[in-house]
């Protein structure tokens, strides 16, 4: 850790990782629900268990990507946090609004909106926080004069998921004009913003970590941008297919959002050939693992799964069954959730005290278990899903009598997911057994110190 504000970091990680755990809780009992019968239909019904987990999934990713922007920025801007005081209101704002969402949600106290069910008052908190943020941020970044293209393009995705969030704050009498306007905020966020945030997480990460030329890496990250940009806007259209717009929507989305997985197949060419130039020759060798991973499992989860059901051809089969759970798990998981937990892995040596850089057995048992059990949950959801598309929409079986006939797999969900979460379990034990580090480390203890003739003192 070079500046003393980066701690800052830690405790947004911190909130994060507790959230994640407290999302699979919610996802564990989701699944449950499935294999019935049921003692807590009356009190957590499925709608709100579901809503809470995929609640407390965006709002612990996006205390993710704060956290790891605060520590990131001052790196790359090479100065202290404008205001560390900001930073710590904002997180504090941010964790009353996500506690008191989820009260809410247990309560029905919400827009029933998928993914943003948040009541209006939460809304606005959300906007205040990002305002705080996107300040604070700015302001780091004005003052230090300098600004990188990763942080350059680090920003403009925050800036962008502010803006998307927009559309969310107004309400819609007409159903089909809620629902076209809710795929500006959910579509470009995961395939459009989000994945510059990804991208700039990347570019950051290999830099160090592979110790690659800065020059080169930035230049592929906006090509990669680009690309996301050319396909994603458009790919928004695999979302309209059926709920009420005008036909043409049918082909445009089909065509755009087929082009979407060249930029992940980019991105993962892109980490693959950054690492193997370098080799594992930096220390902390599981932060890369993370890094390769989150590169590798998008391009598995939202590249081949997205595309196996995007063409409207197969999605008037698929659209909102299994098939559909199966690709948001892999897909969220691999692009957001891992990308977040490499920045805290390659941070946490410096940032905590008596860590080996090196990493422990428990994060590779951590980082080993969540991909194989995810790997697991997502041909759970995709075996129960090809088998409800078949009974459901082609033979024509009611909903629930399907549901039985699938129940099977069901149950390598749940074998799968306490694997998983048995890995979680142990990234978690792993980020809090070390003490916060007070203590400025040895800043030539990382790679990128080579790219700067200038020894950089700690302040
Ligand atoms: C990191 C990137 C991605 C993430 C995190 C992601 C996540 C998700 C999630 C959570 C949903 C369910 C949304 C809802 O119903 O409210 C969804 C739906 C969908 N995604 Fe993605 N996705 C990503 C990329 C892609 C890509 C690249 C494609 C296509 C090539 C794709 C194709 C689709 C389609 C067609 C649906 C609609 C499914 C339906 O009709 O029920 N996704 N995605
Ligand atoms: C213990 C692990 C987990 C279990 C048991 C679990 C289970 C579930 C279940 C049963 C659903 C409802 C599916 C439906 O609508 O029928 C769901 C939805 C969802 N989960 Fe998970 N989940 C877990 C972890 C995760 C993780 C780690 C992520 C992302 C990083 C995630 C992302 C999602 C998303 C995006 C949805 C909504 C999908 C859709 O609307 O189709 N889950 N989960
Ligand atoms: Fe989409």
């Amino acid at each position: 850790m070079r500046y003393r504000s980066q701690t800052v970091a830690y405790w947004y990680f911190a909130a994060a990782m507790v959230l994640f755990g407290l999302q699979l809780v919610f996802g564990l009992l989701s699944a449950a629900k499935y294999l019935g019968p049921d003692p807590l239909l009356y009190i957590l019904p499925f709608d709100v268990t579901k809503t809470i987990h995929t609640n407390l999934l965006i709002v612990w990713v996006l205390c993710g990507f704060m956290g790891a922007t605060y520590w990131i920025v001052p790196d790359e801007s090479r100065t202290e946090l404008y205001s560390v005081k900001l930073a710590y209101i904002q997180l504090i704002l941010w964790l009353i609004m996500g506690v008191t969402a989820i009260i809410g949600y247990l309560f029905r106290y919400g827009t029933g909106n998928k993914l943003l069910e948040q009541p209006l008052p939460h809304k606005i908190v959300i906007v205040i926080c990002m305002l705080i943020f996107l300040y604070n941020i700015g302001m780091t970044i004005w003052k230090s004069r300098r600004f990188t293209t990763t942080e350059g393009v680090l920003v403009l995705g925050l800036l962008s998921s502010a803006v998307l969030y927009l559309p969310a704050l107004l309400h819609y009498s007409n159903y089909t004009v809620a629902v076209f306007y809710r795929w500006w905020t959910i579509h470009l966020w995961v395939e459009g913003v989000w994945e510059m945030i990804q991208g700039s997480f990347l570019a950051y990460l290999l830099i160090r970590l592979s110790g690659a030329d800065r020059e080169v890496l930035e230049k592929w990250l906006y090509v990669i941008v680009g690309l996301v940009f050319i396909a994603g806007i458009l790919g928004t259209a695999h979302h309209y297919y059926w709920v009420g717009v005008p036909g043409y929507w049918l082909p445009i989305g089909g065509f755009f959002s087929a082009l979407e997985p060249v930029a992940l197949v980019g991105m993962a060419i892109y980490a693959y050939s950054a690492m193997r130039r370098s080799g594992l020759r930096h220390p902390n060798a599981l932060a890369l693992h993370w890094t390769i991973g989150s590169a590798v499992f998008t391009l598995f989860g939202a590249g081949l799964l997205g595309l196996a059901h995007t063409f409207p051809s197969v999605n008037k089969w698929t659209h909102g069954t299994l098939i559909t759970a199966m690709h948001g798990h892999a897909a969220f998981y691999g692009a957001y959730a891992m990308i977040v937990m490499a920045v805290i892995v390659y941070a946490m040596p410096s940032l905590t005290r008596g860590r080996n850089e090196r990493g422990s057995s428990v994060g590779y048992w951590a980082f080993w278990l969540q991909i194989a059990g995810m790997f697991g949950m997502t041909l759970s959801f995709a075996t129960a899903g090809i088998g409800q598309v078949y009974l459901e929409r082609i033979m024509g079986l009611g909903f629930l009598e399907t549901q039985i006939k699938i129940q099977v797999h069901f149950l390598m969900l749940v074998a799968c997911a306490s694997l998983f979460a048995v890995g979680v379990g142990l990234f978690l034990y792993d980020f809090f057994r070390y003490p916060l580090n007070q203590v400025m480390t040895d800043p030539a203890r990382d790679d990128e110190e080579a790219l700067y003739p200038a020894p950089i003192k700690a302040t």
